[in-house]
Formats: C-alpha cells, structure tokens, sequence
C-alpha cells in the first residue's frame, strides 16, 4: 500500500454535519424529548462503545453463518462480473467490517476499485477507512461525512468526488431499523440508479408469530453493553446516570415493531448548550433508541411500495439476520 493510515487524510463534510447545525437539531431533539439514533454515534466516545456492543452482540461478529450469507451474496454478484472500474459506497458503514468483505470479493471482478466510507460519525468513516485500508490503496478510500436523512443532493456530492466513470455499489447494512420506513426507503429510491447495485441487510425476526419473535431478541438489546453505549449519550450532556433509569420496551409503529430504550427521570435536570436552557422534569421520558424488526415479509412490502425490489437474498439459519440485493422495481 502505498499511503498509510498515519498520513493525514482528507475528509469531505456535508454541511448536514456542520457543527451549528448538528446543535439546533440536538436541541430540538431534546425538547421532543426524542434522541434520533445519529447522536448516538457522535463522539469517538461513543464510537468506541458501539463498537464494543458491536463486537458482544451482533450477529454478524458471534454468529458464523451470518458471515457466511453475506460472503455468499457477494459471491454470486461477482462471481461473472468484470468492472473496469467500481465505486463501493458503505452507507452507514459503521466500523467497515462488512464492506472490507465486501471489497475482497469486489476485487477479484475489477482492476480498479475506490471506497467511500459515508456516516455521520467522522470516528467512524476513519475506523473504516482503516478496516478497507489493509485491503485497498487508502488513496482509494474517500471518507464522507453526511446525515443521510439531511441531505438530498448526495447523487451530486459522489459525482464531485468520483468524478470518472464508474459502476457504483452501495451497501445499506445494518441500517433499515435506525431509520423511519416513510423517509429511508424512498430516499433509497431516490440514491439509486439504474444500473447501480444496493446491497442492504437487516436484522430479522425469525417464527411465524412477529409478536413473540420480537420478545425473544429483547435480551441483544436489553443488556450491559447496549446500555452502557446508550447511557454514553447522557454522560456526554452532563446528565448523571442516577438521574434516572433506562427502560427497554416493544411498541408498534405503523404496522411494524420496534425495539425502543426510554430514559426517565427520576430528578429533574437542566442543561445548558449554546445559551439555550433544557429542562427535564422527574417523570418525563427521553426517548433514547429505536430499532425496527423487519419479517422478510414486511422487509418486502416496504421496499415494493417505495418502488424497490429484492433480486437476491440469503438468510441466516437462525432467520434473524438477512442480505438482499435491491434493484429499482420499474
Ligand atoms: C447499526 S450501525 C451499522 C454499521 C455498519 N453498516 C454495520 O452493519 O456494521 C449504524 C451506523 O449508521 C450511522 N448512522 C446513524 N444515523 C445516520 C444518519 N442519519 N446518516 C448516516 N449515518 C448514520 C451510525 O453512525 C452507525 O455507524
């Protein structure tokens, strides 16, 4: 490789992630009394908890077949394919563990490959850019940072940075349940062209009974790890921990079930950033996280009423972890 990771490295910000505007959207948050899932990786902090609840609990870092089905799906993709030149897009791409996969398989069907790490966490695009790094040229790697659910002109944003033709790959892993279904999926629809591929996965409840299915996967959030990375979120505000408890529940939202951790108060706390005064009054509930569960049904139906389809997909043994390749239905 010829740059290494200690060379200083330039990173483009979309503006959706410029200081001034992550604060009024925390504050707005926090007067909603709801967290959106973004602050929750904000800091190297934070990153480095996710990271931990990452490696304890995801199926994909203890569970050898999710490995497998994801290696499998990238197998059959470009087992016949020739790329003269690709562009992998990690959405999302968290700590990279799953595009560095993806990336060993990708160049065997190209010459010339280039990664773009993208997440609103600027920790995590260079933990990623590091994973994909002991696999590509870090010249290749093109870390972005951008609020995916603030921006509508990252089509234009790729082209100035990818500016030679290219076949564009993007992965979605992990992050269909971090997202509300009316604004992720049609923004999925709207990143996609033609003849893009988009891999996306998802954590999934197995049975035939969603209700149950759901109940029993409580305990991989409901746990030390997850609580400890959530609980970060508060330490960072200056909020105490005994200042109140986090409770894990299941609740239904527009016909699907999620996950969701609340914090309440027990005392009343205020808080202060940039001038503004926040106030939470003993009782008052925080939502903190949420997390969809998608059947492979429900998984179908959303991406069919926003135009998307499945062409190909695996799913673990134990039915709770699936990869899909999505393609615009028309
Ligand atoms: C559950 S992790 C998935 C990480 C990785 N793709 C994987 O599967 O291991 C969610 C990732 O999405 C990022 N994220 C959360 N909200 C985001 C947003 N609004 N825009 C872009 N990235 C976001 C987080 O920083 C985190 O890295």
């Amino acid at each position: 490789m010829s740059s290494s990771h200690t060379n200083s490295v330039k990173v483009t910000i979309h503006p959706s992630q410029f200081p001034d505007v992550i604060q009024r959207q925390l504050i707005a948050a926090l007067r909603n009394s709801c967290v959106p899932p973004k602050f929750l990786y904000d800091s190297v902090y934070q990153t480095q908890k996710w990271l931990n609840v990452h490696q304890v609990h995801s199926p994909s870092r203890i569970d050898s077949d999710v490995t497998r089905i994801y290696d499998s799906v990238f197998d059959v993709e470009f087992a016949q394919a020739k790329y003269s030149e690709v562009a992998l897009i990690g959405l999302g791409c968290g700590g990279g563990q799953k595009d560095a996969r993806c990336i060993s398989k990708l160049k065997l069907a190209t010459s010339l490959l280039h990664y773009v790490p993208c997440d609103v966490s600027q920790s995590m695009t260079l933990v990623a850019r590091k994973e994909v790094g002991k696999k590509l040229n870090y010249n290749n790697v093109y870390p972005l940072v951008c609020d995916l659910s603030e921006s509508d002109n990252l089509d234009q944003l790729l082209d100035d940075l990818l500016p030679f033709r290219h076949k564009r790959i993007f992965t979605f892993f992990g992050m269909i349940p971090n997202f509300e279904p009316d604004l992720i999926f049609p923004k999925l629809f709207r990143i996609t062209r033609d003849d893009d591929k988009l891999f996306i996965s998802a954590n999934l409840v197995s049975g035939d009974n969603y209700q149950v299915g759901v109940e029993s996967i409580l305990s991989q959030y409901d746990n030390e790890e997850t609580r400890d990375w959530l609980l970060s979120f508060l330490v960072g505000l200056g909020i105490p921990m005994h200042a109140g408890g986090l409770f894990f529940g299941i609740e239904s939202a527009g016909g699907l079930l999620r996950i969701v951790a609340d914090f309440r108060f027990i005392h009343s706390q205020v808080i202060h950033i940039d001038g503004e005064i926040i106030t939470f009054e003993s009782g008052q509930s925080l939502r903190l996280f949420y997390s969809y569960r998608h059947t492979e049904e429900t998984l179908n139906k959303c991406l069919y009423n926003h135009g998307l389809k499945i062409v190909c997909c695996e799913i673990s043994k134990s039915g709770e972890e699936g990869v899909f390749v999505v393609k615009r239905a028309v």
